[in-house]
């Protein structure tokens, strides 16, 4: 698949900025004093993270997951796997999990419910965006970009079948 340059900007680099601060305001200010863990969900939080990281004035640790979720490119199909898992404990830890998209939940509340098994002294997610309307299971999201409709996205990290990860801008594909 072709990228098409017409395809429908939804969030502009410009735009993202602000969100990305906006979000790393909200979080400096709840971690004040605390060395919290960020843990990031590959690949689709790699460039919305790295971004986030460098406006936190915390002294912040990284880790990464992978997980996997068989499916069609478009449609996750409620079965998680974890692909690559944590390496260092998280017990005690005061741990924020950075997302790309939640778009079922389903990913997203897997990995909660792994990382709270493990004892962590506070648990949050921050998500750069959201797909209210496709929810099938509830998720909770303390720090949110963007809200968005119904649409399939790429760009800033997210991807169609690994494609479109390195647009700066978020794109909405149309049908
Ligand atoms: P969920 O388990 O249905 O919430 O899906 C989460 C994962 O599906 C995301 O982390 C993405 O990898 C993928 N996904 C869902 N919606 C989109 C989209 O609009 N664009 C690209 N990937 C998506
Ligand atoms: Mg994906």
């Amino acid at each position: 698949m072709v990228f098409q340059p017409q395809t429908k900007i939804l969030f502009s680099r410009g735009e993202i900025a602000k969100a990305v601060d906006r979000l790393a305001s909200q979080i400096n200010r709840d971690y004040q004093g605390k060395q919290p863990l960020l843990i990031g969900v590959l690949k689709g939080a790699f460039v919305f993270m790295a971004d986030l990281i460098r406006q936190l004035d915390l002294p912040l640790e990284l880790e990464f997951v992978k997980l996997s979720s068989y499916g069609t490119a478009r449609e996750s199909s409620g079965k998680v796997r974890m692909v690559q898992g944590l390496k260092t404990p998280i017990k005690g830890r005061d741990v924020l999990v950075i997302e790309d998209i939640v778009d079922t939940g389903i990913t997203t509340s897997f990995l909660l419910d792994y990382l709270m098994k493990k004892k962590p002294a506070s648990l949050k997610l921050c998500a750069l965006t959201d797909k209210p309307s496709r929810h099938r299971v509830p998720v909770s999201i303390d720090y949110l970009g963007f809200t968005v409709p119904n649409k399939f996205i790429v760009g800033y990290g997210i991807d169609f079948d690994e494609k479109f990860r390195y647009l700066p801008h978020i794109y909405a594909l149309e049908d």
